[in-house]
C-alpha cells in the first residue's frame, strides 16, 4: 500500500513554507521606510537624529570641498571650531602615551570633506577593540542594556505614534547605544570624566529611573559631595582606589563595558525571582563588590532588605492588578477601550481594542488616552513602585518610605473608585432605553489632540 503525506502535517507545513518568508519579508519591508526600525515607514526623521543615531541618518556636509591631512583638520578647525580643538588638544588622543601616533579629527571623522561621518561604537572599536567588544557582547542579556538601547526606542509603537514634540528625546537618551560619547563626553574623551556620577545622570534620572535622586541621596553619594573633589579620578575604578562608590564603580567594575551583567531586578517593572541559579551568580558578584569597602554578610543581607522592599511592593502592585482585571472582565472600566480613541496606528476595524492591564500591554497608559483608574495604576506602578525599587537599590530610605506611601494612598484610591465604578455600572445596567445611557465615545473620539494625532504621526 502506498503511503500518503498525512493531510494533518501537509497543511501546516505549507502554511509555514508560505508565511515564515512572508513575515521575513514584511519585517524587511517595514524597516527600510524613511525611518528607522520595525516602524520605519511609519515616521521621518528630524535634522537632530543625524548626531544621534549616525548609522541611520547622518549625511555629510558637501560645504566643504577637500581632502585634508589630520594638522590640516585641526589648522582650519581651530578658527572654525577653537571649543572642539581645545577639547581635543587636552585629549589622549592628542597626546597619547608612549609611541603611539596622533589620533587626529580624520581618525574618526575621515579625510574627505564631502564624505565625512560620525564615529559609531565600531570607529572607536578599531583602536578600542576590549572596550567596544565588551560593549557589543552585552546583547545577549537582552533588555534592557546600554547596547540594545536605541533599538528599544525605535521598536517601541509609541515612538512612532505619537507627535514629534513628544518623542524626541527618547533617542537622545537611547542614543548610548549607537555612539560612544554618552559617558566621556566629546572631545575630551576623559575616563575621569566618566568614572564620575556626573556622566550618567544626563539619562538616569527623572521618576521612572531615579538613579540621580537615590544615589545623592545615600551615603555614597553624600560622600562623593563633601570628599569628591579630592579623589585622585585618573585611577580605574577598583579595589582601593577610591573610598566611595559612584554608579560605574559598581555598574561597570574593573572598567567593563557592561551595565546588564550582573542585572537582576533590572528597570523594576515586573517581578523577578531573585533567587534561580543565575541570580544566586549575579548577586555573588554584587556580594564580592560591596566587599570592596564592607564586610561580605554584611553587604549580603543589605541586598536581601532590597529583595524584601521588592516582595512588599509586588504584594501592593499585584493587589492592585487585580481590581482591574477583574473590573475589565465586568466590563466596568470607563471609558472602555471601544469607547476611547484607538491607538493612531490601529484602526477602527481591530479586534484587539481592550484595557490594557500588566507588564507587556499596561505600559502603554504612559502613552495613549486609558480611563483614569488605568492612569491611577499607571502612575502607581512605574513611578511609585520605581521610586521605592531605586531606593533601595542604592540605600536611600527617603525614597523607600516615599514610594511605599504613595502606593498605599493609590491603592486605596484605586480600591475607592473601583467600588463606585461598580456602583455606577448597576445603575447604568439597569436602564433599558439605549438612547438614555450615557456614551463618552463623542467627547472622547473627537478631542483636539486625538483629531490631531491621527493626522500627525
Ligand atoms: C578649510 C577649512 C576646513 C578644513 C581644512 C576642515 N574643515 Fe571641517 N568644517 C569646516 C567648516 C566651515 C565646517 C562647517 C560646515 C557646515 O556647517 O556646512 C566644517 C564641519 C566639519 C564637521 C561637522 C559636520 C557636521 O555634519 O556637523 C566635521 C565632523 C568636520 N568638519 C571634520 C573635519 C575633518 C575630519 C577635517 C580634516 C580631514 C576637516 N574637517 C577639515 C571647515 C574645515
Ligand atoms: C576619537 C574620535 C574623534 C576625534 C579624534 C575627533 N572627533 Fe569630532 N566627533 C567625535 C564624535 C563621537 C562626535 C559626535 C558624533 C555624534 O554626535 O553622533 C563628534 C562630533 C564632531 C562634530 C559635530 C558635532 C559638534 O559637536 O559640533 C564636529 C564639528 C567635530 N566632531 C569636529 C572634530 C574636529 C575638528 C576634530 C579634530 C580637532 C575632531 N572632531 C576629532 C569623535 C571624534
Ligand atoms: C586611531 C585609533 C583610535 C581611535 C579611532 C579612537 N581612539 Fe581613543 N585612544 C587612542 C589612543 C592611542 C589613546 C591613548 C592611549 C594611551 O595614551 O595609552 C586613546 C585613548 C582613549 C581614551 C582614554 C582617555 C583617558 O582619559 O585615559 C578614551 C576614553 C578613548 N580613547 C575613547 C575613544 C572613543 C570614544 C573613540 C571613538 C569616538 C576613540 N577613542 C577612537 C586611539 C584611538
Ligand atoms: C546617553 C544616555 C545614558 C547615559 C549617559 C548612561 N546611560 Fe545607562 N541607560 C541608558 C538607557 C537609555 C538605558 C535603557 C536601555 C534599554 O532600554 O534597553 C540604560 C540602562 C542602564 C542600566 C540598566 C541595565 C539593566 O540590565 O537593567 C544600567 C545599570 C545603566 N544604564 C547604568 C549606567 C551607568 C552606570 C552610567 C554612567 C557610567 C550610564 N548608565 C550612563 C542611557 C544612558
Ligand atoms: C532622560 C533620558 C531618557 C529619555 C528621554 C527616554 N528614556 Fe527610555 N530609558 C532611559 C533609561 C535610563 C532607562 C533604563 C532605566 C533602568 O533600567 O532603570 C530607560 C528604559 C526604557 C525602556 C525599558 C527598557 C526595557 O527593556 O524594559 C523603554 C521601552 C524605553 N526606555 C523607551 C523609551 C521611549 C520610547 C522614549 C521616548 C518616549 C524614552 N525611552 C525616553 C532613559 C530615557
Ligand atoms: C556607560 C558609560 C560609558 C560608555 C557608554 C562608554 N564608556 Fe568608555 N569608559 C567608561 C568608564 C566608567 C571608564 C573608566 C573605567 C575604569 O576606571 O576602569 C571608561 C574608560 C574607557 C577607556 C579607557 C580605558 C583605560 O583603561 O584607560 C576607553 C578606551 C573607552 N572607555 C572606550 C569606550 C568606547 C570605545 C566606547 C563605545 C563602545 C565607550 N568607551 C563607551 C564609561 C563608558
Ligand atoms: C553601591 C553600588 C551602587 C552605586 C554607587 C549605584 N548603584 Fe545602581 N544599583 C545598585 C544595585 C545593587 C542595584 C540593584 C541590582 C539588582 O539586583 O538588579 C542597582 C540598580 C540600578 C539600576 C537598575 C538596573 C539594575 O542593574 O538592576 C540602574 C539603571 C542603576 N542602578 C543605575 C545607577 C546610576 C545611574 C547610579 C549613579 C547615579 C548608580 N546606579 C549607583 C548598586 C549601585
Ligand atoms: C568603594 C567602597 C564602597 C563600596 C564598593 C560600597 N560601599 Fe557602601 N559605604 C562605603 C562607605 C565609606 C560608607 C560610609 C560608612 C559610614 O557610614 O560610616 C558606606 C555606607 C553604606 C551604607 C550606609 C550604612 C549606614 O550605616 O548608614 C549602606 C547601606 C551601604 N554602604 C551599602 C553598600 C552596598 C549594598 C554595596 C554594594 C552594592 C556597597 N555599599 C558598596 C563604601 C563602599
Amino acid at each position: 500500500m502506498k503511503r500518503r503525506f498525512p493531510l494533518y502535517l501537509l497543511v501546516p507545513l505549507l502554511i509555514a513554507l508560505i508565511s515564515v518568508p512572508t513575515g521575513f519579508f514584511y519585517v524587511d519591508w517595514n524597516k527600510s521606510g524613511e525611518g528607522a526600525g520595525l516602524y520605519s515607514r511609519d515616521w521621518k526623521p528630524e535634522a537632530i537624529f543625524a548626531y544621534w543615531n549616525p548609522k541611520d541618518f547622518y549625511q555629510s556636509v558637501d560645504t566643504v570641498v577637500g581632502v585634508f591631512d589630520g594638522e590640516q583638520c585641526v589648522q582650519c578647525h581651530q578658527g572654525v571650531t577653537p571649543g572642539i580643538v581645545n577639547d581635543w588638544r587636552k585629549s589622549r588622543h592628542a597626546k597619547p602615551s608612549g609611541q603611539q601616533a596622533t589620533v587626529y579629527c580624520s581618525d574618526c571623522h575621515g579625510n574627505n570633506h564631502e564624505d565625512l561621518h560620525l564615529p559609531t561604537p565600531d570607529v572607536c572599536g578599531s583602536c578600542h577593540d576590549k572596550q567596544h567588544g565588551e560593549f557589543i557582547d552585552e546583547k545577549r542579556y537582552g533588555f534592557p542594556s546600554h547596547s540594545l538601547a536605541m533599538e528599544r526606542a525605535l521598536d517601541a509603537k509609541h515612538f512612532a505614534d505619537k507627535p514629534k514634540a513628544e518623542v524626541t528625546a527618547c533617542l537622545q537618551c537611547h542614543s548610548v547605544a549607537s555612539k560612544c560619547d554618552s559617558c566621556h563626553t566629546r572631545h575630551l574623551f576623559s575616563a575621569a570624566e566618566a568614572r564620575r556620577p556626573e556622566a550618567c545622570i544626563t539619562c538616569h534620572s527623572g521618576p521612572p529611573h531615579p538613579d540621580d535622586e537615590t544615589y545623592f541621596h545615600s551615603k555614597h553619594g553624600q560622600l562623593y559631595l563633601a570628599e569628591g573633589e579630592n579623589w585622585d579620578w585618573s585611577k580605574p575604578l577598583s579595589k582601593g582606589n577610591y573610598p566611595a562608590p559612584t554608579c560605574a564603580y559598581c555598574h561597570m567594575d574593573a572598567g567593563k563595558h557592561q551595565v546588564a551583567d550582573k542585572s537582576i531586578w533590572q528597570f523594576g517593572i515586573k517581578q523577578v525571582n531573585p533567587l534561580t541559579a543565575g541570580n544566586i551568580v549575579k548577586r555573588k558578584q554584587w556580594i564580592d563588590l560591596c566587599s570592596d569597602c564592607h564586610e561580605k554578610d554584611w553587604s549580603a543581607d543589605r541586598l536581601k532588605e532590597m529583595d524584601a522592599e521588592r516582595k512588599r511592593a509586588w504584594k501592593k502592585l499585584y493587589k492592585a492588578e487585580s481590581i482591574l482585571k477583574s473590573l475589565r472582565s465586568d466590563k466596568l472600566l470607563f471609558p472602555s477601550a471601544k469607547q476611547r480613541p484607538f491607538y493612531p496606528m490601529n484602526s477602527e476595524s481591530d479586534l484587539l481594542h481592550y484595557e490594557r492591564i500588566g507588564f507587556f500591554e499596561g505600559q502603554a497608559s504612559a502613552f495613549y488616552n486609558v480611563s483614569a483608574l488605568e492612569r491611577d495604576y499607571f502612575e502607581m506602578w512605574y513611578f511609585e513602585n520605581l521610586t521605592a525599587y531605586k531606593g533601595a537599590a542604592h540605600g536611600d530610605a527617603s525614597f523607600i518610605k516615599k514610594g511605599h506611601e504613595a502606593m498605599d494612598k493609590s491603592l486605596k484610591l484605586i480600591q475607592d473608585k473601583a467600588d463606585r465604578l461598580r456602583f455606577i455600572g448597576e445603575l447604568e445596567n439597569n436602564i433599558k432605553n439605549d438612547q438614555q445611557k450615557y456614551a463618552p465615545e463623542k467627547l472622547w473620539k473627537n478631542g483636539e489632540y486625538t483629531l490631531y494625532n491621527r493626522d500627525n504621526n
